[in-house]
């Protein structure tokens, strides 16, 4: 199993939106891929679960925090996957307690908590899910959509990743963050995962009628051209629509499906060459 967090540290710039439509494009293209929601702002989880979440259902932070507690097996990521009607993927949801101050005051060892997510990831890669709808499998793609932020939480995520995908809008100040984020991947590989790759820069809400932002394109690819996508997303209406009714975007509108046909391609190219290197 391969897995790839969907970060940036500004917000709005379409990490959600990634997430779950490529995990949408990889499940039509044969793949089996999972989703895990790690924001507590929980868009992901209302999208896929098709309702507001309740304190009812269990979520990637009860997983992290029962690790060492008598509960670590009824919580792993294998016994809380659920399957979403709306887009037909499996997911874990999040909840609020996922936001940065709950972390520390509930876990309180951030030296130890960067390892309870790769821990929770590694024993997902040999369990057999059952869930409601099926009765086993291996999930090849788990896909992490994180909050817009660069701080612990987004440790955790890196650390058990094995590639990042960065949604980006073509601005100047998103070339700016950009560089900061390489800092910070830096620092992760350093202390916690050295196996951590940038799959890719993935250009999003373009609207290349607009000369600035097909000038940034251009400056773009100048500078990153080494880990751009060559799958740029494009602004479409439709894509907005699909996130807000909470549609698979493969059934929704065929026109912006093609965009994560061709990212989920470059994906699971990049992934492979990611795991033979
Ligand atoms: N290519 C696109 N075309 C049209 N609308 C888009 C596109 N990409 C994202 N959006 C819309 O932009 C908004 C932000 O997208 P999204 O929620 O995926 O961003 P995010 O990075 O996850 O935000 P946050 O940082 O708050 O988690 C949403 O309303 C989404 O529907
Ligand atoms: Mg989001």
């Amino acid at each position: 199993m391969y897995t790839i967090s969907v970060i940036n540290q500004k917000g709005g710039v379409g990490k959600t939106v990634t997430t779950v439509n490529l995990a949408a494009a990889l499940k039509e293209q044969g793949h089996e891929p999972i989703v895990i929601d790690y924001d507590p702002q929980m868009n992901a989880t209302d999208w896929l679960l098709g309702r507001e979440a309740t304190d009812e259902d269990d979520t990637i932070f009860d997983a992290l925090a029962t690790l060492d507690g008598e509960d670590a097996d009824a919580f792993s990521l294998a016994h809380i996957v659920r399957t979403s009607d709306a887009v037909g993927v499996d997911f874990v949801p999040s909840d609020r307690r996922m936001a940065a101050a709950s972390f520390d005051s509930v876990v309180g060892r951030s030296a130890v908590f960067p390892q309870q997510f790769r821990h929770r990831v590694q024993e997902l890669r040999t369990a057999q899910v059952s869930t409601n709808s099926v009765s086993s499998k291996n999930y090849d793609y788990c896909l992490v959509d994180c909050p817009p932020s660069l701080g612990r939480s987004i440790a955790t995520a890196l650390a058990g990743s094995d590639g990042i995908i960065v949604p980006i809008h073509a601005d100047r100040f998103s070339m700016r963050g950009v560089s900061q984020l390489q800092k910070t991947i830096k620092q992760i590989r350093q202390v916690h995962n050295d196996g951590l790759r940038i799959l890719g820069l993935l250009p999003n809400n373009l609207d290349l009628r607009s000369g600035m932002v097909a000038n940034m394109k251009d400056k773009f690819q100048e500078v990153y051209d080494d880990i751009l996508f060559d799958t740029f997303i494009r602004w479409r209406s439709k894509i907005n629509e699909a996130a807000t009714h909470g549609k698979n975007i493969m059934e929704y509108d065929t026109d912006a499906a093609d965009f994560y046909r061709s990212l989920a391609e470059e994906v699971t190219e990049r992934a492979q060459i990611a795991t033979a290197a």
